[in-house]
């Protein structure tokens, strides 16, 4: 046991060394893969070490490296030893914090992890909430107590930008939520969520005989990093009736940030908030939560009590999480968030966290001095969106596309970094989202410097 526990350590601390000077992505097709592993379990099994080897040269490194330096794609994570540790322990004291009787101790730590996230984000002591798989768990159960508050009714629909994240479609459709009734409210400039356009459709809604039951907005945008008028929107629903959903899956943590709070104004004013720890708060997958702002909201909903189950009530102050979520059995999320905490200190976290709006902002100061980049979408939390666009070229956004599809392509299989892109009032943008400790502003300012050079490169071409 001790020995393959340390060969895997060992091969992940050298990893960890390693990355920096690696390409952030790898990958093979299917064909190849197919041949390399698709067969038959064997019937007499290997040596363990020789399993390990096998999984770490032939499986594991064909991924994108998410905790590299130079991952910018997406929404990257880049996790703290601590917290991978945790997951080690998780599974290997194999504790199912599903309800109090089967793991006090697990039970109580989320409960202590679900308090600090309720403080962070300014919620009341009514709050509380639990660990998910991510964001996109915490938008099911979120829109499930939003439908319950507003009594299960016929008809019912829910509100969020066309700049939302498919996760909180699919949650609508997976509550059952009818396609045409999940609306896209049209956003801004600055791709935030129209509240004109919002009250309109609102109004339409309900005279059409319709029940809007929840209106999600943004608290960072995966696109953009745009974040909606959380304040105004709060309101709104309150004057409405209606729940208001924040996602904040990638942009929540920046709350623990002077300058994120401010940008984050009104979020504890929300229903519910979906915030995930794998993102912003370096930790390794899953790690989602999701806070709502009167926890019997959640609890109605799930609560469900078989008589096989009823040994494991143990009273008033005894949480079971299995009656707040979709999950009965569910591993010991919150060992890592606590482990993390606890080694490196909240300080350590903030400074972290305040680096990646600093480095996006320089990256947008280095866009704008560009005579080759222009900037699409300025820096908002850690997104900053931009192409290529030469000085005085005057060329047609159909062309621009071509030329930045053209540059995406060579950063993927020519620069170490990852970077990915987006679609921005039509419009081909290159994107870098940044949230990882261990970026430096060397590694945004050579990954710029290359979409600069293959810009000029594929643009003289063209
Ligand atoms: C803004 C936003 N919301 C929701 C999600 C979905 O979260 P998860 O992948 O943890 O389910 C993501 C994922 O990147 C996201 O960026």
């Amino acid at each position: 046991m001790l020995d393959l526990a340390r060969q895997a350590a060992e091969v992940l601390v050298e990893r960890h060394g390693r990355l920096p000077r690696e390409q952030a992505w790898d990958g093979e097709f299917r064909g190849e893969l197919d041949e390399r592993l698709m067969e038959d379990p064997p019937e007499v099994g290997n040596p363990a070490s020789q399993v390990l080897q096998r999984a770490v040269q032939d499986i594991l490194p064909l991924a994108l490296r998410l905790d590299h330096p130079r991952s910018f794609g997406f929404v990257p994570s880049a996790p703290t030893w601590p917290g991978v540790v945790a997951d080690f322990l998780a599974a290997g004291y194999n504790i199912n914090a599903s309800n109090w009787l089967i793991a006090s101790g697990a039970t109580q730590l989320e409960c202590v992890v679900i308090d600090w996230f309720r403080r962070w984000l300014g919620f009341p002591e009514t709050a509380g909430g639990l660990l998910t798989s991510g964001g996109s768990a915490a938008t099911v159960d979120a829109f499930v107590a939003a439908r319950e508050a507003a009594g299960c009714p016929e008809g019912p629909c829910v509100y969020m930008s066309d700049q939302s994240h498919s996760s909180q479609m699919r949650a609508a459709r997976i509550i059952g939520i009818r396609g045409e009734h999940t609306r896209l409210v049209p956003t801004d400039r600055l791709f935030q969520m129209d509240l004109g356009a919002l009250a309109t459709m609102v109004a339409e809604d309900r005279a059409a005989g319709l029940h809007p039951i929840a209106v999600c907005a943004n608290a960072g945008t995966t696109a953009t990093g745009a974040v909606d008028s959380l304040d105004a929107l709060a309101d709104f629903c309150a004057e409405h009736g209606t729940w208001l959903h924040v996602d904040a899956a990638y942009g929540g943590f920046a709350v623990l940030t002077d300058r994120g709070k401010r940008l984050l104004r009104g979020i504890g004013r929300a229903d519910s908030v979906g915030i995930d720890a794998h993102k912003w708060l370096f930790q390794p997958y899953e790690a989602g939560g999701l806070l709502v702002r009167d926890i019997s909201t959640l609890e109605k909903p799930f609560n469900i009590r078989p008589d096989f189950l009823q040994d494991a009530l143990w009273g008033k102050g005894h949480p079971n999480f299995w009656d707040r979520g979709l999950q009965l059995s569910r591993s010991v999320r919150a060992l890592k968030i606590w482990m993390s905490v606890q080694t490196f200190g909240m300080a350590a976290f903030r400074r972290a966290i305040a680096k990646g709006l600093d480095l996006a902002a320089r990256a947008e100061e280095y866009i704008q001095a560009s005579p080759v980049l222009e900037c699409l979408s300025p820096a908002s939390l850690s997104v900053v969106c931009f192409r290529i666009n030469p000085a005085g070229r005057e060329l047609a956004d159909e062309t621009l596309d071509e030329i930045n599809r053209s540059v995406l392509a060579r950063l993927f299989w020519e620069d170490p970094a990852f970077v990915s892109s987006a679609v921005l009032a039509g419009r081909f943008a290159l994107r870098l989202c940044i949230v990882n400790h261990n970026t430096e502003w060397d590694d945004v300012r050579e990954t710029l410097e290359a979409a600069e050079r293959f810009g000029k490169a594929v643009s003289g071409a063209a």
